[in-house]
């Protein structure tokens, strides 16, 4: 979805700082880019269609080096095609404001045929446009750039996150609020800064604001920044200090931020569970209120709500709640609850899982469940998120930064927050015994060097051929069974996602209700079979397979399955409630190398954005 950043910078060079703003919010997926500076009291705007290069070969001409403020902005296009007339920052016909925006404005056509009648002339096809208009048409009525922006949006149905600038104001100023889509502000020692992710932010300072829906925020240079609602009214947002280190949001070594962060997950482990680990208690202690014995005996039935890689997460947190936990769970695509007219079991705890936790499906399902009486509670990654402000209780995955768009090390952070959750719930209410909850969590203490083996160098290779001889495949079906039956949907997912092919995640027990139709020798099948109670059953699934043909790639620690695949991954073995985290990582990286062999664009697939933030 579109990135936003904005800067007031004591010693210029503004245009350079927007464009390393506008490199680190890439990830969030976009179509064109631009910029606006003031000069002298003067606008100036470039902006192209494409990708970022574009618009930094424009920029290099030095033109706009002395600039000391701008806005910036990558368009992900919702109305009107990618063009340069439609790539942001948009203006009024008086060229007297310039604005950025993510989101949508429901109301522009109505708007728009207004302003139309009114004699304004639009230059572009987006709702945008029409924000600025109605800005500059404040403006020329006398009111401030502040006050302009609040009337206007008083004005729009819908959600944004916006920032503008207006030429010949006294004292150099941006203005910016937001809607729906997120937008943090900071105040560094060489200037002010906007952005739509705090990973443009914390090169610059650590401390941030987050603003909430219908903040409007002024940035002036040497002032802290100022917040109001709508209506004028005068707010107080605290500041937060981001832990993120700056070197995170860089690839180091890695020739991709996908097989970077797949690298990182031995240590998001270590990081998201170790120091809540209470061994001693065979517990967990997440350090934050809601999660309580007291709390979590109040509990009769879990819903949880998400989208793509995290309701995976979801799917697999039930497999654990209910196993360990004995506590009912329920799991819903988060789009699909929010329109079903749910209803919900007395003493519900809503969940909703999410890397970002701006993901407008989910947000709106959590809200909705707590309309319905539910308490809420999140599992998140990003520290100031709208889901981490409104979910009642929080557990955070420390799994740092995730640039790539497809998930990888968020996932294995949810998977082990999940656990830790599962852990406490059953020791909460009294299911899981002393010993057993010991020996869980001494498990999961185990299970960083095993990670780390299928990522050592003959194990990738191992990967990487597998991934080379199955490139030419006509389709891949993913089976598994219990709780890596999710592994099998989060396994086709990262291949379709970034490799183009077709996948498909199923249970392994319902092939022979339709999905066998398909196979024959031109279908490669992987099959996630673990060491546990259903490994049986899952073997006599791949047995069907090979009888009708199909090329079988075996993933897991069982192994008669490996002795019976035409291909293999074996993963060192481990209690069956984790092998979702070790089982994934072959998965991950098969769909990688398949990209990488395909020469596809590995951190930036086609359509796809990373957060999500609108319907
Ligand atoms: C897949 C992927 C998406 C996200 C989904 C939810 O690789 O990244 O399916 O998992 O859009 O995003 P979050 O977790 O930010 O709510």
């Amino acid at each position: 979805m579109c990135g936003i950043v904005g800067a007031i910078q004591r010693n210029g060079g503004v245009v350079e700082t927007l464009l390393q703003g506008l490199r680190l919010l890439e990830y969030r997926g976009y179509d064109s880019a631009g910029v606006a500076v003031l000069e002298a009291g003067a606008i100036k705007i470039r902006r192209k269609a494409g990708r970022l290069e574009r618009l930094e070969q424009v920029l290099s001409d030095g033109s706009l080096d002395n600039a000391r403020a701008g806005i910036g902005h990558t368009r992900w296009a919702t109305h009107g095609p990618p063009s340069d007339e439609n790539a942001h920052p948009h203006t009024d016909q008086e060229g007297r404001v310039a604005l950025v925006h993510n989101g949508v404005v429901e109301n522009w056509a109505e708007l728009r045929a207004e302003l139309e009648a009114a004699g304004v002339r639009f230059a572009s096809d987006t709702d945008t446009e029409v924000l600025a208009h109605l800005v500059g048409r404040e403006m020329a009525r006398g009111q401030d750039l502040a006050s302009a922006v609040r009337a206007s949006l008083a004005r729009v149905r819908g959600y944004y996150a916006i920032a503008a600038v207006a030429q010949g104001e006294q004292g150099v100023r941006i203005v910016c609020a937001r809607s729906g889509p997120p937008l943090a502000v900071a105040a560094g020692p060489d200037g002010v800064y906007l952005a739509s992710d705090v990973l443009a932010l914390i090169a610059h300072t650590r401390d941030v604001i987050f603003l909430e829906d219908g903040d409007v925020a002024e940035l002036e240079l040497g002032h802290a920044p100022i917040v109001t609602r709508i209506d004028g009214t005068r707010v107080d947002r605290p500041t937060r200090r981001v832990e993120w280190d700056p070197e995170q949001a860089g690839k180091g070594s890695f020739p991709h931020f996908m097989l970077k962060e797949i690298h990182e997950q031995p240590d998001v482990l270590a990081r998201t569970a170790f120091d809540r680990l209470r061994l001693d208690k065979g517990d967990v202690d997440f350090g934050v209120p809601g999660f309580t014995d007291h709390e979590l005996r109040a509990v009769d039935r879990l819903q949880i709500v998400a989208c793509g890689t995290a309701l995976h997460a979801g799917w697999i947190a039930r497999y654990l709640i209910e196993g360990l936990a004995r506590l009912p769970v329920d799991v819903d695509y988060a789009s699909e609850f929010r329109y079903r007219d749910p209803v919900l079991a007395h003493n519900t705890l809503a969940l909703a899982i999410s890397q970002s936790g701006e993901t407008a499906d989910t947000l709106a399902a959590l809200r909705l469940a707590k309309t319905l009486g539910a308490r809420t509670a999140a599992i998140c990654n990003v520290v100031g998120s709208t889901l981490v402000r409104e979910a009642q209780a929080t557990i955070l995955t420390h799994a740092g930064p995730e640039i790539g768009v497809a998930s990888t090390k968020a996932f294995v952070a949810q998977v082990v927050a999940a656990f830790l959750f599962a852990v406490r719930l059953g020791r909460a209410r009294g299911v899981l015994s002393l010993e057993r909850g010991r020996e869980l969590v001494s498990e999961l203490r185990l299970l960083r060097p095993k990670m780390e083996s299928l990522l050592g160098e003959r194990a990738v290779s191992e990967v990487r051929a597998i991934a080379q001889k199955n490139q030419g495949q006509k389709g891949f079906l993913f089976l598994g069974r219990g709780i890596n039956y999710p592994i099998a949907l989060e396994g086709a997912l990262k291949l379709k996602e970034i490799s183009y092919v077709h996948a498909e995640g199923y249970p392994a027990g319902e092939m022979k209700h339709g999905p066998i139709a398909l196979i024959e020798p031109a279908m490669s099948i992987l099959v996630v079979n673990s060491a546990g109670p259903l490994a049986e059953k899952v073997r006599s699934n791949l047995e069907q397979v090979r009888a009708r043909g199909g090329h079988v790639i075996a993933i897991g620690s069982d192994k008669e399955s490996i002795a019976q695949s035409d291909e293999h991954v074996l993963v060192p073995e481990c209690s069956e409630w984790l092998s979702p985290i070790l089982n994934v990582i072959p998965l991950q990286l098969v769909a990688y190398h398949m990209a990488d062999l395909k020469g596809f664009d590995i951190d930036k697939p086609r359509n796809l954005a990373k957060s999500v933030t609108v319907e």
